[in-house]
């Protein structure tokens, strides 16, 4: 992906609304101008949960929306850390570092873009969804989950849904949509942007390729430094005939499909 130029920042950011949303997510909004300003799509902030600094490494998250001063996340009370920060209230403050990684990269020949969310990868394809918009660019966005009670479609126009269990939308998986929805747009003028779990971006990544459509993945890891300084967040990559390693926090966390070594 096309490197983009560094504009890190670490604050104290407040806490300006925190709610729960439909599919079991909570949307906290933090006043943070900078970071507003600066980020691009498929960017995330690293967020230090608690002021005492336990836990102590500072919790990834992708950039739902930034504008107007502020930045949206949109997160799952996973564990230890993202409970924590379900429990923060209006005008606490969170030390945010951000925005990190690079992030999706849009061609000035794309026409129409297929945006894939599994899960939390919903957040960034959001932000995402609506810089095409800005763009006019038009797109199909297809979201999957394994049950209805876990979707998240809010702000997005007639997106495509699939469920596991057929509970909303259609039953089955992203890839069996997203398959459809390749083949009926031209290879050139067309990319995929997906983002969710390993195994639903290495599915996408086959279909896209299959129609020679390019695919930008946004790919996760657990993440210590969040800077490029630890090496804990590498995913192997192709070097010619041999594997390579990348960081996943600066180098992507969105990546060319066909850089990949899946090891899923
Ligand atoms: C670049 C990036 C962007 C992310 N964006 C979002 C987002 O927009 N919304 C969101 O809800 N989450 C996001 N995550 C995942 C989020 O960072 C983890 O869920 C969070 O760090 C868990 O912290 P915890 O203390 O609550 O859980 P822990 O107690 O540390 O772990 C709870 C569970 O979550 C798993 N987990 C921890 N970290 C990760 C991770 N990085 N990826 C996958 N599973 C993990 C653990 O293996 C464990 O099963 C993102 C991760 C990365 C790397
Ligand atoms: S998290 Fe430290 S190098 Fe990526």
């Amino acid at each position: 992906m096309k490197k983009q130029k560094y504009n890190i920042q670490v604050f104290a950011a407040g806490v300006l609304s925190l709610k729960e949303t439909p599919g079991g997510y909570f949307k906290m909004k933090l006043a943070a101008s900078g970071i507003a300003k600066a980020a691009r799509p498929g960017q995330f902030i690293s967020l230090q949960v608690n002021a005492s600094g336990m836990p102590l490494m500072r919790r990834p998250m992708g950039i739902f929306s930034a504008n107007k001063g502020a930045v949206e996340i949109l997160f799952k009370a996973a564990g230890k850390g993202t409970e924590m920060l379900s429990r923060k209230k209006q005008g606490e403050s969170v030390s945010v570092l951000g925005p990190l990684g690079n992030g999706f990269s849009v061609r000035e020949e794309l026409r129409h873009a297929i945006l894939v969310a599994g899960g939390y990868g919903v957040s960034p394809i959001a932000f995402l969804y609506e810089e095409l918009r800005k763009r006019k660019i038009t797109t199909t966005v297809i979201i999957g989950a394994k049950n209805k009670k876990l979707i998240f479609k809010e702000g997005f126009s007639n997106p495509i849904i699939t469920t596991e269990d057929g509970s909303e939308g259609f039953k089955g998986l992203v890839t069996e949509r997203l398959n459809a929805a390749c083949a009926g747009f031209a290879c050139g003028s067309s990319a995929v942007f997906a983002c969710g779990p390993v195994p639903m971006l290495k599915a996408a990544a086959e279909v896209s390729e299959k129609h020679g459509i390019e695919c930008q993945v946004s790919m996760e890891s657990l993440m210590a430094c969040g800077v490029g300084v630890c090496l804990s967040c590498v995913c192997a990559v192709k070097e010619g005939m041999d594997t390579g390693y990348k960081r996943i926090c600066a180098d992507g966390p969105v990546f060319d499909s066909r850089e990949i070594v899946w090891r899923t």
